[in-house]
């Protein structure tokens, strides 16, 4: 996600800006701006690359300027480069914007403004928005900052400047966060409160649908509808290293609890607007290729492989074409099975694992037609292969990928739906149904996150054990492989993944009394299935643990303990089912004392084979 600070008061803008945006450099960026309010104009700087380089042209200015905005850019529509970095600015530069979130609907709000004779100097969704205020303003700049935000669907924290209103900042939020600080004599707002914790720990957090007005006496805030609110002053308490995690004490729990934004940032603009069809423009296949389409191969790497198991499944079960699947450190050693009527997904969180992306360079030198789906713009995997389906998970910062993997899932699923559609193989009913339990996906992940404290209880015995079991069937297989991963490389506990049925043909000989099974049971209709194999493992002294749906609760009796979902579709299941396992391993990680965003001999992107 983005970073924004800006500041109105009796000091230079500039040096504040700055400061802030370092703050926020552990969020990621791939370019960064400042626009101030100078001598009756704006004047924006702004650079592709690190904040270092922006301080180096700013260093040979005299900005004076006492109002002015920052941005860090984390890229969404349009490549890391100077043109699209932010501010961005209006046809008549009397406005200037920074934004963090996704405008769902900048495509048809810019075919409006270029017809109306607008001009636009970047390829980013971000652009429309100050056109937009430009066209709407008619003397008062929170009206057409209103009037604006009335227009666009999506993600936005929106801070806008203007040389007509030189004392004033105004910012409005929806999905995605700002903070007032509240100065003495100075105002500031940024997208996260490390940005101003040195500065004041008395905050404003706006909520969606609020917008603020900063000028260096005070603040309003009130509706984007022009409601005035009473906002209660938030006290921040937590130190600098906690407020760079959101308050948590650690990235990954952070980013465990990022997910249902996360989730609901990645479906956006992928669903029809009747939510009757998944709409994936970005992959330019036709409907004709995709009717005919006989099958297609998968490669990745740890948790991004994990996550291609289960679209394999989807793709199987409802587009009925056979999917291969490879490891990409074996996928071009065996001679694949790619070409030019066989696609290639390549599913990679920072698009530059090594072995993965050789194996997108193999795919295309055979002739494949290569999706990437990959977590950041303007990486190798999003440069290279031929369409590209983001991820819009944001920053992931701890080595354990938690976030990026539930949105490769999304995007796994959206693409399983998409290919059915367009093959015919899959009813409208089951469609809809599925459509419209993505869309409950970022509530009901928000509901397993309140179950935290149950699975904390979990991971406290499962703590104790040097060894532990994961046992599910069909999709519960695939998400087993993803527990034993996350409990392995974090809390160090050696793990495995099983096909509940295939305990007796050898395994089953490791279950002594007391070590800890997680059995994964949400595939409800091998429920029965799966109850006989955790009563195999009961008989012989397993200590066992079901991850279910309600209405799987029948599991209950034969269970030590049960971890239980809000339903949704059994195939969406993996995306509910891994937030407990991801919890589960953070705190067996936390009561063995392992380091959880740096666990040891791992890195975050393996960019070597
Ligand atoms: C995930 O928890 C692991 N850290 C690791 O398996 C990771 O998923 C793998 O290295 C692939 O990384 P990528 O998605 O960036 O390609």
């Amino acid at each position: 996600m983005c970073g924004i600070v800006g500041y109105v008061g009796p000091n230079k803008a500039v040096p504040f800006i700055m400061e802030g945006l370092a703050k926020l450099e552990y969020r990621g960026y791939d370019s960064a701006g400042v626009a101030v309010l100078e001598n009756g104009s704006i004047e924006i700087r702004k650079t592709e690359g690190r904040l270092k380089k922006l301080a180096d042209i700013l260093e040979h200015e005299t900005l004076g300027a006492t109002t002015g905005i920052g941005h860090t850019r984390w890229a969404t529509h349009g490549r890391p480069s100077n043109r699209n970095a932010h501010p961005h600015s209006d046809c008549t530069g009397n406005f200037a914007l920074v934004h963090n979130g996704i405008i769902e609907n900048f495509t048809s709000i810019k075919e409006g403004l270029l017809e109306r004779g607008h001009k636009f100097t970047s390829e980013t969704d971000t652009e429309v928005v100050v056109h937009l205020i430009e066209e709407f303003y008619k003397g008062d700049l929170v009206r057409a900052v209103q009037d604006t935000v009335a227009e666009v669907r999506g993600s936005y924290a929106l801070v806008v400047v203007s040389c007509l209103h030189p004392d004033m900042i105004v910012c409005a939020r929806k999905d995605s966060p700002l903070v007032i600080g509240l100065g003495e004599g100075e105002n500031y707002v940024a997208s996260d409160i490390p940005a101003v914790l040195r500065h004041t720990r008395r905050t404003y957090v706006l909520e969606d649908g609020e917008m603020a007005v900063l000028r260096s006496g005070g603040v309003d805030v009130m509706t984007t509808t022009g409601r005035p609110v009473s906002k209660n002053v938030f006290n921040v308490t937590w130190d600098p290293v906690q407020a760079e995690r959101g308050g948590y004490p650690h990235f990954m729990l952070t980013e465990i609890h990022e997910q249902p934004r996360a989730i609901r940032d990645t479906l956006r603009g992928r669903i029809s607007e009747d939510r009757t069809r998944v709409v994936l423009d970005e992959v330019h296949l036709t409907r004709d290729e995709l009717a005919g389409l006989r099958g297609l191969a998968i490669t990745a790497c740890g948790t991004a492989y994990h996550a291609g198991m289960v679209t394999k499944y989807l793709i199987e079960r409802l587009a009925r074409i056979p999917v291969e699947i490879d490891v990409a450190s074996e996928f071009r050693y065996k001679d694949p099975l790619v070409g030019p009527d066989w696609p290639l997904v390549v599913i990679s969180q920072s698009g530059e694992t090594a072995d993965t992306l050789a194996s997108l360079r193999e795919g295309k030198r055979r002739g494949a037609h290569v999706i990437g789906i990959t977590n950041v713009v303007g990486s190798s995997v999003a440069r290279e292969a031929s369409d590209v389906v983001y991820t819009w998970a944001g920053p992931e910062i701890a080595v354990a990928s938690t976030k990026a993997y539930v949105t490769q899932l999304v995007v796994g699923s959206l693409l399983a739906i998409w290919i059915a559609q367009a093959k015919g193989t899959i009813s409208q009913d089951l469609a809809h149904e599925l459509i419209s339990e993505l869309n409950e996906l970022p509530e009901k992940a928000q509901r397993v996150l309140e179950m935290e404290d149950e699975v904390k209880a979990v991971a406290k015995f499962v703590a104790e054990w040097d060894d532990a079991f994961f046992i599910g069937r069909g999709l519960d297989f695939m998400l087993c492989l993803e527990g034993q991963l996350k409990l392995k490389e974090i809390s160090y506990i050696h793990a495995e993944g099983y096909p509940a049925g295939e305990l007796k043909h050898g395994t089953l000989a490791l279950i002594t009394e007391g070590v800890p099974v997680i059995a994964l049971a949400t595939q409800l209709d091998l429920l029965d299935k799966t109850i006989s194999n955790i009563t195999e493992v009961k008989a012989r002294g397993g200590h066992v643990t079901g991850v279910t749906m309600e209405n799987g609760r029948e599991l209950e009796k034969h269970l030590d303990h049960i971890l239980c979902l809000p339903r949704t579709h059994q195939y969406l299941a993996p995306v509910l089912a891994v937030i407990p396992l991801q919890l589960l391993s953070y705190y067996a990680a936390i009561e063995r004392g392992a380091d959880v965003d740096k666990p040891r001999n791992l890195a975050k992107s393996v960019t070597v084979e």
